[in-house]
């Protein structure tokens, strides 16, 4: 049995995002689960408080480390990743020595309302996985744009095409384990 341990970069109630997180138990093949990680409880990094680990930091950096592979869905702010999102990568990363993405099969996919789907607030996300030593899914690439077309009123993903792209994105995942 593979994990994937699957990590939404919104906080939001109806988040497409949390919505493409939740649409993979559907998407994987067998033999593969999905977790997913809570990042909205984090205190916000301070180097300060390190040498006293937060209880929350350690339960995701030992849920990333129990994983086979990682996928984030991103919302994009401002041209790059939430802070939220940072944050919680922030955390994984440390203390120095110790990060938690190190040789990490990670795919990384995000919805947007707008037409530019996330693409920015991706590739900023792959630079900083790439820094990490994670080993970062180059194609497909899974910009997912007009996400309120692609949706239901629940959140759900109701897009067939994405469906299929998220699978394939899945696969070459998992063939990284
Ligand atoms: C602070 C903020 C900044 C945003 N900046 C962008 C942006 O740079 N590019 C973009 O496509 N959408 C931007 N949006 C719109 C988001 O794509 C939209 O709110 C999306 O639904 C957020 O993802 P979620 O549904 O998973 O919460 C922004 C939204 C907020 C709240």
């Amino acid at each position: 049995m593979k994990k994937i341990l699957a990590i939404s970069g919104s906080l939001r109630e109806k988040s497409f995002n949390t919505g493409l997180t939740k649409a993979l138990h559907a998407l994987v093949s067998e033999g593969v689960t999905v977790e997913h990680a809570v990042i909205s409880s984090l205190p916000f990094f301070n180097q300060d408080i390190e040498s006293a680990f937060p209880e929350e930091a350690t339960v995701l950096k030992n849920q990333i480390e129990a994983a086979d592979a990682i996928v984030f869905a991103t919302p994009e702010y401002n041209r790059s990743i939430p802070g939220v999102l940072k944050n919680a990568i922030d955390w994984a990363s440390r203390p120095w020595g110790k990060n938690s993405f190190a040789k990490k099969p990670v795919l990384i996919m995000g919805a947007s309302v707008g037409p530019i789907a996330t693409a920015v607030a991706q590739q900023e996300l792959k630079k900083i996985m790439l820094y990490l030593d994670a080993k970062v899914v180059g194609q497909p690439e899974l910009y997912i744009g007009t996400a309120g077309d692609k949706f239901n009123e629940a959140g759900e993903l109701t897009d067939e095409n994405t469906k299929e792209h998220i699978k394939k994105g899945l696969e070459v995942l998992v063939s990284l384990v």
